[in-house]
């Protein structure tokens, strides 16, 4: 088992040992894990190229690791807890055994199926079991899975699908989530007509609905895994091989699939794991996040399994069947860390305390957050009601591209400040830079954070496109790797997340690229043009603001369009990508070389209708005039 930290002498003890020598100490945490063969050099780097690899011709299986690692001592605590989205559906519980065999067995579907070290499996599920048993069974023979937030469209689904080239989808006939089923097999149906790479689908019966089945395409889960065994040997894998491909959002339109490979990441995951939450034995864990998402990768599934943990899933919503349901789970499970969003905690901060009230909550150890900022209010709540004044929240920084938690408190051993992420992990050498890429030195700092030297849970490559890769991320500051993020380090050398620099937003701890959604919005056969920025939401964060150009009205008047922009980007990308907010207006605010001016946008989105700083770069300072007027009335 990778090792524990206990004490804060022990946390800096530890962090300064990582950074006089960091080959020494992740070579230490790497001799935990069972190798089948010992690598021959612990890192080699370049940030210019970017080319980063760790652990360089060790050979292993992330799934021996999770399963034979622990089988002797293990096989019969449970792994898996299953909460349905119906509380009076009955639970599942997965021990480690239960769970090893379903894994070797679905991995012979994918066997027989033709599946090959190296290709890709598209995953598009509810939060289920088996959709653990489906990236579990791509590491275990070297298949390289690409899970597909299930919120997402059919069109986001394909995409995606394309972009990776997967021969085989593992999808549901649909899926549960509060008193709403989603048609998960006709979006799946949509996806694959709009891409030609699938050559089969296999379905999990959730929903029991009925759907149509393509003969020769399509395969019922349950009928092929009555046909093979639990039986096989994983494929040894190079360090780094590639163990999955997850898409995230950026400043331009395209998403990006970022690469994460398989040993540096099993070993990252697995030690921010047990420190931050200090996970003990015995303990039970639950992350309310979806799957789909980087958080759901690293801590619902690898982290928590390779370190032998009890870990909690749960398919439905918090506000159903009522705004008490996560305080429930706790209760019932008698769940010792549990780690959310702060737009959780801020929706069910605002639907008040009777569903707090009346719950024990005396299991709870540690409180985690993640995927956007905390605000004080919020993270009082969390302690004073949730917490009772006697769980450490950690607040976790990180990101999708840095495959683990990157700042944080260690619980209990680091002291919390609201709103803070604290200190960096073991490691992590954070760096802060100004505008103009110089780093600035010393406390009480602010400006754009930036990290100098390799971890082992980094991303290495965006998929297919190793230029973007070097363009987005080592490119802004030489020799640094540019998080998008901005940062404060307060007089405590304390590290505050500000938000994003970029064109990112993050609505309701989902992160989006604004051009993606006008990407989307554009596609509306009467938009002209469009632009999207964030704006400050109470419970979601930031919410999506679209000023969108459209010269014809004819059917349905503003409010049609409106209506009809919504669904364009619904049927695009996907309901969460709706904007809250949408202005028609007559032209957007450009500069004469034809750039639009998003920050008197933003302005106008935070409510500022005036003050707009200096304009002469403007073309046609009465578009201003004209929006103002129309975002005093929506307002
Ligand atoms: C933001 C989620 C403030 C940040 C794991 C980052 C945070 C983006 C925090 C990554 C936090 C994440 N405090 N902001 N504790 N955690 N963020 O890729 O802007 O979905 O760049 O990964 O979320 O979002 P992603």
């Amino acid at each position: 088992m990778v090792p524990k930290i206990s004490t804060l002498s022990g946390y800096i003890f530890e962090y300064q040992k990582s950074f006089a020598n960091p080959t020494g100490f992740w070579a230490n945490i790497a001799d935990t894990f069972f190798w089948r063969k010992k690598y021959d050099q612990v890192l080699e780097w370049d940030f210019k190229k970017p080319e980063i690899k760790w652990f360089a011709n060790g050979k292993l299986n992330i799934t021996e690791n999770i399963f034979e690692r622990h089988m002797f001592h293990r096989g019969d605590q449970t792994a898996i807890i299953w909460e349905p989205n119906d509380p009076k559906e009955q639970f599942v519980k997965l021990t480690y055994n239960e769970l090893f065999s379903k894994v070797k067995q679905f991995s012979n579907v994918l066997l027989k199926q033709g599946v090959q070290k190296g290709d890709r499996i598209a995953i598009y599920m509810p939060m289920v079991p088996e959709l653990v048993i489906a990236m579990l069974a791509c590491a275990r023979i070297g298949a390289i899975h690409s899970i597909v937030f299930a919120g997402f469209s059919s069109q986001s689904l394909g995409d995606r699908i394309a972009d990776a080239g997967a021969k085989i989808l593992i999808t549901a006939d649909g899926g549960f989530r509060g008193t709403k089923t989603t048609p998960i097999k006709q979006i799946s149906d949509e996806a694959m007509d709009q891409c030609q790479c699938v050559e089969k689908a296999i379905v999990l019966k959730r929903t029991g609905d009925d759907i149509p089945m393509k003969a020769g395409r399509d395969y019922w889960w349950h009928e092929l895994m009555q046909e093979v065994n639990d039986t096989n040997e994983a494929e040894i894998m190079d360090a780094e091989d590639p163990l999955f491909i997850l898409y995230t959002s950026g400043s331009t339109g395209k998403p990006k699939g970022l690469v994460h490979t398989t040993a540096g990441y099993m070993i990252y995951t697995a030690y921010t794991f047990r420190n931050v939450f200090q996970y003990g034995d015995g303990d039970t864990y639950f992350c309310s996040a979806d799957i789909g998402w980087i958080t759901g990768h690293s801590y619902l599934v690898y982290g928590p399994l390779l370190s032998g943990a009890t870990t909690l899933m749960f398919e439905g919503i918090p506000t159903w069947p009522d705004a008490g349901r996560f305080w429930e789970i706790v209760d019932k499970y008698k769940v010792n860390q549990f780690y959310t969003a702060p737009t959780a905690i801020r929706s069910l901060m605002a639907l008040g305390m009777e569903w707090v009230e009346n719950k024990n909550l005396a299991s709870l150890k540690v409180l985690g957050t993640v995927g956007e900022p905390i605000n004080e209010e919020a993270w009082h709540w969390y302690h004073d009601h949730i917490g009772k004044n006697r769980c450490p929240i950690v607040d976790t920084w990180w990101q999708t591209e840095t495959g683990g938690i990157m700042i944080s408190p260690l619980a209990g051993i680091i002291p919390t400040k609201p709103s803070y992420a604290t200190l960096p992990f073991m490691g992590i050498q954070p760096l802060i830079v100004d505008p103009e890429g110089k780093e600035m030195h010393g406390n009480s700092v602010e400006g754009n954070l930036c990290i100098k030297f390799p971890w082992p849970g980094m991303a290495r490559t965006i998929w297919g496109d190793h230029e973007r890769f070097r363009q987005t991320y080592f490119s802004t500051y030489p020799d640094l790797y540019f998080t998008g993020d901005g940062v404060k380090r307060d007089e405590d050398g304390y590290y505050r997340i500000l938000g994003r620099v970029d064109d990112v937003i993050n609505v309701s701890g989902h992160r989006m690229g604004t051009a993606e959604i006008e990407n989307a919005i554009n596609e509306h056969p009467l938009v002209n043009e469009s632009a999207v920025v964030g704006f400050p939401h109470p419970i979601k964060g930031q919410g999506i603001y679209a000023f969108v150009v459209c010269t014809d009205y004819s059917t349905g008047g503003e409010e049609g369009i409106r209506h009809s922009v919504l669904m364009t980007v619904n049927k695009i990308i996907g309901p969460f990508a709706r904007p809250d907010k949408v202005l028609i207006v007559k032209g957007l605010p450009k500069t004469r070389s034809g750039k639009i001016m998003r920050r008197i946008l933003r302005k106008i989105a935070e409510g500022q209708m005036d003050n707009f700083g200096d304009t002469t770069t403007l073309l046609d300072p009465e578009v201003v005039s004209e929006i103002v007027e129309g975002a005093k009335k929506i307002s």
